[in-house]
C-alpha cells in the first residue's frame, strides 16, 4: 500500500529535496538549542526577538494577558468577534490611514483568501515570479485568469500589460515588498505608476516588512511615503511581531467584500483573543521602542550587501547547501538550507534572516566561515 507515495519520497530523498521536522529543545530570542548545542539562529523570522522572549512575555502575562481567553470558539461571523478585534482592525486602520482592516489567521489564509474572492470571472492577477505560495494558490482558486511577470521586472509587468489589461475587467498588480527568499524590494514606486497608467489596483504583501521597515514600522509602503496608493496592504503577525495572524487593510469596499466572500477569513476558528490582544500590545508599545535597533540591523544587512534583513546566500547544489548548513552548525550557527521547490533548481541556498540582536561581529564571522567552507568545496 502507498507504493506511489513512497515512490516520491525516495525520489526526494535520492535529490536531497526530502524535508523532515526537526526536534528543537527549545528558543531564547536570538538563540536556539539542537542537538544539545546552543546554536545562533539565522533562520527565523523573529526579526525583533519578542517571540520566545521571557521578559516580552512575561510583561504582556501581568499587564495584560490575564484579562484574554486561549480560545475564540467560533468564526468571526458567527460569535468569534470580540472589542480586541475590533479594536487591533481600528488600530491598524488608524495607523495605515485606511478606511477598513481585516484580520486574518495567517498570511496564509490572507493571501489564500484575497486573492481567491477578489479575482472573479473576467478578472485578472498580475503577480510577481517569486512572490509567496499562498499568493500563488489564492490565484489558482480564483474564478479569474493570473499571469506571472519576471521577478522585478518592470518592463515586462508593462508589456505584458498592454497585451493583457484590455481584455479584463478588474486587474490586480501582487506583489511582495521585501521577498521573502531573495531579500531584495519590489520597485513599488514603479509599480504605482504603472498600476495608475493602466487601471490596476495593487496589493503589496509586507509580510517580512511589517515592524522592520518606515518610521512606524509598517513597511516598505510606509518608508516610501506611498501607503496612500496602495490598494491593500497586507501584513503578517508571526514575523516581526512574534505572535500569529494576519491583516489587510484598504478600501471599505474592498474589506466588506472580503468579509462576505473571502472563505479563509469565513469558514474558520478565530484566532485566540490573547493572541490577538498580544499582537496590539505589541504594535502599541514595542514597535516605537525597536526603531533603533531595526534601524541598526538593516545597517548591518546593507554592509553585507543587502537591502533588507534578509541575506540570501547561493550555494547551488542541494547536497553543497546541506552539507554546508552541517559545517554552520558545528561553528555555533543554525542555517537551514532552502531548496527546489521553494527556489528554482540550482539555485540551493542559505537564507540568513537577521535579528534586531544581531551582533556585526557575529554575521562577520559567519560569513567568514561560509567563505572558507565554500573554498575548501571549489579546491577539491
Ligand atoms: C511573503 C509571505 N507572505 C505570506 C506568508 C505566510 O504567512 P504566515 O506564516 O503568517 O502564514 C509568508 C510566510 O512565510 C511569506 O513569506
Amino acid at each position: 500500500m502507498y507504493d506511489d507515495y513512497r515512490k516520491i519520497l525516495d525520489e526526494l530523498k535520492s535529490k536531497s529535496h526530502f524535508r523532515n521536522l526537526k526536534d528543537f529543545q527549545g528558543k531564547d530570542e536570538k538563540y536556539i538549542y539542537y542537538k544539545g548545542k546552543k546554536l545562533l539562529n539565522l533562520s527565523s523570522n523573529n526579526y525583533l526577538n519578542f517571540a520566545d522572549n521571557k521578559a516580552v512575555t512575561e510583561e504582556f502575562l501581568e499587564t495584560v494577558g490575564a484579562d484574554y481567553s486561549f480560545g475564540s470558539a467560533s468564526a468571526r461571523l458567527l460569535t468569534g468577534t470580540l472589542p480586541v478585534y475590533d479594536e487591533l482592525e481600528q488600530l491598524l486602520s488608524g495607523l495605515y490611514g485606511k478606511e477598513k482592516t481585516l484580520l486574518y489567521n495567517s498570511g496564509y489564509h490572507a493571501n489564500v483568501g484575497i486573492s481567491s474572492a477578489l479575482n472573479g470571472k473576467g478578472d485578472v492577477i498580475f503577480s510577481d515570479k517569486l512572490n509567496h505560495a499562498s499568493i500563488i494558490d489564492g490565484m489558482q482558486l480564483s474564478q479569474g485568469k493570473f499571469f506571472r511577470f519576471p521577478h522585478n521586472d518592470m518592463q515586462a509587468l508593462e508589456r505584458l500589460l498592454q497585451r493583457e489589461r484590455g481584455m479584463f475587467n478588474n486587474a490586480f498588480i501582487i506583489t511582495e515588498s521585501v521577498f521573502s527568499m531573495d531579500g531584495d524590494i519590489a520597485d513599488l514606486k514603479q509599480i504605482v505608476e504603472i498600476k495608475k497608467k493602466y487601471d490596476c489596483s495593487m496589493i503589496v504583501d509586507e509580510a517580512h516588512a511589517f515592524g522592520v521597515f518606515g518610521d512606524k514600522g509598517l513597511g516598505v509602503c510606509e518608508s516610501l511615503g506611498i501607503t496612500d496608493d496602495v490598494d491593500l496592504i497586507v501584513g503578517t503577525f508571526g514575523k516581526a511581531v512574534g505572535s500569529v495572524g494576519a491583516f489587510v487593510t484598504g478600501s471599505g469596499v474592498l474589506i466588506d467584500y472580503l468579509i462576505n466572500k473571502s472563505r479563509s477569513f469565513i469558514f474558520s476558528t478565530a484566532l485566540p483573543p490573547i493572541n490577538i490582544a498580544f499582537t496590539k500590545w505589541i504594535i502599541e508599545n514595542k514597535f516605537q521602542k525597536t526603531k533603533e535597533k531595526r534601524e541598526r540591523m538593516l545597517k548591518i544587512a546593507k554592509n553585507f550587501g543587502s537591502d533588507s534583513h534578509i541575506i540570501p546566500v547561493i550555494v547551488g547544489g542541494n547536497k553543497e547547501t546541506v552539507d554546508l548548513c552541517k559545517v554552520l552548525f558545528h561553528n555555533g550557527y543554525f542555517t537551514l538550507p532552502i531548496r527546489p521547490p521553494t527556489v528554482p533548481e540550482g539555485t540551493s541556498r542559505l537564507r540568513l534572516s537577521l535579528t534586531a540582536d544581531i551582533l556585526e561581529d557575529e554575521l562577520k564571522v559567519l560569513m567568514e566561515k561560509i567563505n572558507e567552507s565554500l573554498l575548501v568545496k571549489s579546491d577539491k
